[in-house]
């Protein structure tokens, strides 16, 4: 295991058949020459799972992954070593719904803002007159586990709510409207993506992305930061075609060790007081977390007994 799991998930592992190797500080560096030998690996997000890493681990069978995006995988070299993948679809979904309409509520009523003029005792009422959600038109790109779980949060808000999902037809609930991505730009004034990232929606939300909608929207991106880059979005604010954002992730979370480009970026949106950060916690409760965990050791513990049973002959 080479990223930090609890205890509790730890000692469900302590039982015959599994040597437990527990690295939750260790980097790519350290976790390569270490895999000769590693049949089971169960990690988040630290590094890459490419050709240079599964080269490595030559024994490796099952990969666990604990949490949803898989971009850091190289699926076909995973599927072509035969490696079994299980990560937890749907686990965080509760969470990152929730967390959607909480920084849409923030925007929309200026809440940050207001919060740390306030707390700089500027009383200001006028300046912060927010705007009703259930007014608003809410489009939702990506109707999977996430989509669909901001779109229930969502109920009870009055809200219209229109639905993109270009793998899927026939998912709308009651209340949710399944639309075009034509009828997304045509009608919404609140965006928010719900996709995995991949080389098809790698950069898709860019300026010209924006501009296609027939009125200025407030864009919420608790997905993957590569899919909007920070260049269009900081581009479409200052053309007021974004109102105002909502992010939970960035091209580079790593912010120390940004490039001097990406810096300039951040300090451009953080002098704005029309966007609301949050650190990648979108799916990062205490319940998320246990719903991975024990997710995950479900699935090893059944991969091992799968892997001890005898193979049944036919005569
Ligand atoms: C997920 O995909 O599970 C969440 O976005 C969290 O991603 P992370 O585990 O890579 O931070």
């Amino acid at each position: 295991m080479v990223d930090r799991f609890p205890i509790a998930m730890r000692e469900q592992l302590l039982v015959p058949g599994i040597d437990l190797r527990y690295e939750p500080d260790w980097l790519r560096a350290d976790i390569l020459p270490a895999l000769a030998e590693v049949e089971v690996l169960v990690m988040n997000s630290k590094t890459y799972v490419d050709r240079e890493l599964l080269d490595a681990a030559p024994k490796l069978k099952f990969l666990g992954r604990a949490g949803v995006g898989m971009d850091h995988f190289d699926l076909p070299c995973l599927a072509e070593r035969g490696v079994q993948v299980v990560n937890t679809p749907g686990a965080n979904a509760k969470s990152v719904g929730e967390q959607a309409v909480g920084m849409l509520i923030c925007m929309l009523h200026h809440i940050l803002k207001a919060d740390s003029e306030v707390r700089n005792f500027q009383w200001l009422r006028e300046e912060n007159r927010g705007t009703e959600l259930g007014d608003r038109t809410v489009g939702i790109i990506g109707f999977g586990n996430t989509g669909s779980s901001f779109a229930r949060c969502l109920s009870g808000f009055g809200c219209r709510i229109l639905a993109y999902d270009k793998y899927k037809s026939g998912y709308a609930p009651k209340g949710v409207e399944e639309t075009s991505l034509g009828d997304i730009f045509e009608n919404c004034d609140v965006l928010s993506i719900h996709i995995p990232l991949t080389e098809e929606t790698n950069e898709w939300i860019d300026e010209s992305f924006f501009n296609r909608f027939q009125q200025p929207i407030w864009f919420l991106n608790l997905a993957r930061g590569p899919i909007a880059p920070l260049a269009g979005l900081i581009k479409s604010l200052d053309k007021g075609q974004v109102v105002a954002a909502g992010l939970d992730v960035l091209e580079n979370e790593e912010l120390g060790k940004l490039s001097q480009g990406e810096r300039r970026q951040l300090e451009n949106l953080f002098r704005r007081n029309n966007i609301v950060f949050t650190p990648h916690i979108g799916g990062w409760t205490h319940e998320s977390q246990n719903r991975i965990y024990n997710w995950l050791v479900r699935e090893i513990l059944a991969y091992l007994k799968n892997r001890y049973q005898p193979s049944i002959s036919t005569p």
